[in-house]
């Protein structure tokens, strides 16, 4: 089976309550684990790629290994360009073979991301390929695209800018952001353990974006949800994250059964990579073959991608 869009994998999940999991890739390790777990669950699944990936892996070595995962697991794969920031790079990786991209301009004026979004939506669309847009923008810390201070998406803004700009599904913030601290300590609560507690997502948007929009899949970026006990293992073994946070788990699976989509993952993957190559490093010093310590990575990934696919997405079975 060829790349897909995400066209018909958006609107089965609209209507079957669940969200499609779009995790981020850099390397044959991370691609291996996501697309062997989604395999094992008849998952649909979308592979993204940012700027900084096709930077840092170069944009043929990034396509060709997710043309070998379509291979080798005959599954429905979307490849999206995350936070896409020009029309110069959505267009060369639409060229690519992308089937899916994302123009943010959620930190510019309205009026000149519609006319940015549009122009995107109109190549696109004439080359197979759909487009995720974004209104409002999310808070974190993380290379060029967050921002110190988010602000909440306007509902009252949404229906304008789809019709005016023909895209096929909307980012929103309604409270995530990216990276692995997502809250500041003062913005949480502790439980019992002394483990940080968030402040809910605003579903008060979500579910205004949703009554304006009937049946349009909606967007959440920064929805890593910073497992402990990997952050545990990390500062374990000679790392040093603390007060990591992120989106409770419960909260994403309530917004997949909503208008929720698309739910984008890359700081969990990071955090099970990291903690295994950590822990591998310290039981075994002696050791220096990269399969080795590369291997419990990639078998982390492959764990958090089943358990995000049946206990958050929802979309096990789903391909
Ligand atoms: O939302 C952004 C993703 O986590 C990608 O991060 O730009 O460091 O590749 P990156
Ligand atoms: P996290 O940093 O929460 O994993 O978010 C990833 C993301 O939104 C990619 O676009
Ligand atoms: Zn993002």
């Amino acid at each position: 089976m060829p790349l897909v869009t995400s066209k018909e994998m958006f609107a089965k999940a609209y209507d079957g309550g669940y969200a499609i999991g779009a995790f981020n890739v850099n390397n044959m390790e991370i691609i291996q684990g996501i697309t062997e777990a989604a395999a094992e669950l008849n998952a649909p699944l979308i592979l993204q790629v940012s700027k900084g990936a096709r930077a840092y892996a170069n944009r043929t070595y990034l396509m060709k290994l997710v043309e070998a995962a379509v291979i080798e697991t005959g599954l429905p794969i979307c490849l999206h360009l995350d936070h896409g920031d020009s029309y110069d790079l959505c267009k060369a990786c639409v060229d690519d073979g992308f089937t899916s991209v994302m123009i943010d301009q959620s930190s510019k004026p309205f009026e000149e991301n519609i006319e940015v979004t549009k122009q995107v939506v109109a190549y696109a669309h004439d080359h197979g390929a759909v487009v995720e847009a974004e209104l409002g923008t999310l808070s974190g810390i993380e290379d060029e695209i967050s921002h110190a201070v988010g602000s909440y998406t306007r509902p009252e803004e949404v229906e304008e800018f789809v019709s005016r700009t023909g895209v096929d599904s909307l980012a929103i913030a309604i409270g995530t952001s990216h990276g692995a601290y997502k809250f500041k300590p003062e913005q949480c609560t502790r439980n019992a353990d002394g483990v940080l507690v968030p402040p809910p997502l605003r579903f008060d948007i979500l579910e205004e974006v949703s009554r304006r929009l009937p049946g349009f899949p909606i967007v959440l970026h920064g929805s890593s949800s910073v497992p402990q006990e990997f952050v545990k293992i990390i500062n374990e073994h000679g790392g040093n994250m603390p007060n990591a946070v992120g989106v409770p788990e419960d909260q994403l699976r309530h917004a997949a059964k909503l208008s929720v989509c698309k739910i984008n993952i890359d700081s969990d993957l990071r955090l099970a990579m990291t903690a295994g190559i950590r822990q591998y490093f310290d039981e075994h010093p002696e050791h220096f073959d990269p399969r080795q310590y590369l291997k419990p990575a990639r078998a982390n990934i492959k764990a958090l991608v089943k358990h995000k696919i049946v206990d958050v997405l929802g979309c096990d079975g789903k391909a």
